[in-house]
């Protein structure tokens, strides 16, 4: 099969409301670029961390989709109760990119831990596709610092915060709803 930016943009509807052309463009080909390198024929099969693949029971691609719109109504109501000035096109391509790694970090045919996922790990793998894909520090600093168990850095902009938050919410609420522990760690 064919992996396309076509495929890419209907995996992720949002990325089509970035107004630049150019980020969006970039925005797309680094998730193509991850996914060709990855042994994963459809990007749904990824699940959101496949150490707890039964326990989550959620695509990595649904995961991000429901994060992109919790960062987005976040956005929103912030900007109407304290004027806040999020810069949309940052915001919805960190959050479209936040778990882009995974794919690489995981075998497709087992879900064991790769050799970039043993040794470099989840977000640290991220930053580095999001600037080799030559996307602004603004998108891969919201990106470093989301992860409450791997992030090194605290988010320093209001997309950073905004996405940690987005991210955090989908994630608990998802968990809680199951009533399941999910532990991780790789
Ligand atoms: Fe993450
Ligand atoms: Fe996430």
């Amino acid at each position: 099969m064919d992996k396309s930016i076509q495929m890419v943009l209907e995996s992720f509807p949002r990325l089509r409301e970035i107004a630049d052309p150019g980020l969006r463009e970039k925005v797309c080909r680094a998730w193509l670029a991850a996914w060709q390198a990855s042994g994963y024929a459809h990007l749904e099969d990824a699940s959101q961390w496949e150490p707890a693949r039964e326990a989550l029971g959620i695509s990595n691609v649904a995961h991000t989709n429901g994060v992109v719109e919790c960062a987005l109504a976040l956005a929103e109501a912030l900007r109407q109760s304290q004027a806040l000035d999020v810069d949309r096109d940052v915001l919805i391509a960190a959050a479209v990119l936040h778990d882009l790694d995974k794919i690489r970090l995981f075998h497709a045919a087992d879900g064991r831990p790769t050799e970039l996922g043993r040794r470099i790990g989840h977000v640290l793998t991220g930053v580095h596709l999001a600037l080799a894909a030559d996307l602004p520090v603004a998108v891969a600093h919201a990106i470093a610092a989301h992860s409450p168990t791997y992030s090194t850095v605290a988010p320093q902009t209001p997309e950073a915060v905004i996405l940690k938050h987005a991210d955090k919410v989908f994630t608990d609420l998802w968990i809680l709803q199951r009533g399941r522990d999910v532990d991780f760690s790789i």
